[in-house]
């Protein structure tokens, strides 16, 4: 459904897009990975025409985008950056309602569209809504940002590094809730991410980007498996890196006494030799923010995801 023909920017004599050809099927995922500057935010900028092409063409449904008009490519396409590029005299609400007003919506919709938002998104429309973005926590903003590229029903997501500025918990937690939300409403989405990682839990295809060039296209099994090319290789190394640490790290050692007492008492007990990697995505499969983890001394203790965050935190 949409389709990159021999897409190009040139600035300054130097294509740092150079000759792109992509199609991406409708209600999937694609990750665009690669290093800085390889020109993955240009691509992505040329398919909503905030950069417009020096040569190739964007279509959307078999539609050239450059013969769209600017509302209805509004309406089309939500664009979610990595500092959430909230109004900031705008509170949360205003903010999700923006494009469904620029839009001619009527009040009430936009507003029961708003709410929608915000409880899918796990925001508490009353407790934040009304709330302005230096009052919200980093993942709070973010999730703001995506509920407001969501807000008109665009068909396709585009997101540039949206998880970069969050720890790496919340991330986690970030990437769960797009998925979940992504699967839900089938958008098509496309994300820009320098972390293979990302890419490999998120994506159905990857598109590794080096030099303005596509190395490879293909789902992420096919690039674990196969990687086109040495570059595509050095990349998947580093996705590893990240995730290996906290999965060689005990749970136990963060772990404080008496799960039960902090109000932890149900859900599953993880087995005491469980790793951080193993507490963390208990979290973000159950959506809780604490696990409960076998004591062989005494009762369970409890993990927090605060304690996963201290932990996780480079040095
Ligand atoms: N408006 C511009 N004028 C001139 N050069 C530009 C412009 N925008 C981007 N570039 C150059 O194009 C190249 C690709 O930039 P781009 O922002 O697409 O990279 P990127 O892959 O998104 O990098 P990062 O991961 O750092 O965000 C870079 O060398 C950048 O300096
Ligand atoms: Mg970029």
């Amino acid at each position: 459904m949409i389709e990159l023909r021999s897409v190009s920017k040139v600035y300054d004599g130097v294509a740092v897009v150079d000759d792109v050809t992509l199609t991406l099927e409708r209600g999937t995922l694609t990750a665009v990975v690669g290093t800085s500057g390889s020109g993955k935010s240009t691509l992505l900028r040329m398919v909503n025409r905030l950069v417009e092409p020096t040569s190739g063409q964007v279509l959307i449904d078999g539609a050239y985008t450059a013969v769209i008009a600017a509302p209805e490519l509004r309406r089309k396409i939500g664009y979610v950056i990595q500092d959430h590029g909230l109004f900031p005299h705008w509170t949360a609400a205003r903010n999700i309602g923006t494009v469904p007003v620029l839009l001619g919506w009527r009040r009430a919709d936009v507003r029961s569209r708003v709410r929608e938002l915000m409880e899918m998104l796990q925001l508490d429309p009353d407790v934040i809504g009304p709330r302005f973005p230096h009052e919200l926590s980093g993942g709070q903003a973010q999730r703001v940002g995506v509920a407001r590229a969501l807000a008109a029903r665009p068909e396709l997501l585009l997101m540039d590094e949206p998880f970069g500025a969050l720890d790496p918990v919340i991330r986690a937690q970030a990437q769960a809730d797009l998925h979940r939300v992504q699967r839900r409403l089938g958008t098509t989405v496309i994300l820009v991410t320098h972390d293979m990682a990302e890419a490999i839990r998120l994506a159905d295809r990857i598109a590794v980007m080096r030099a303005g060039r596509i190395e490879q296209f293909a789902p992420p099994a096919d690039i674990i498996a196969k990687p086109a090319t040495p570059f595509v290789a050095e990349l998947l190394g580093e996705g590893d890196r990240a995730f290996r640490y906290l999965s060689l790290k005990p749970a136990a050692d963060v772990a404080r006494p008496d799960g039960a007492a902090e109000g932890a008492a149900d859900g599953p007990v993880l087995p005491g030799h469980a790793t951080m990697a193993e507490a963390l995505s208990e979290m973000i499969w159950t959506g809780r923010d604490r696990v409960r983890i076998a004591n062989p001394d005494g009762d369970p203790g409890i993990v927090t995801r605060e304690a996963l965050i201290r932990a996780g935190r480079p040095e």
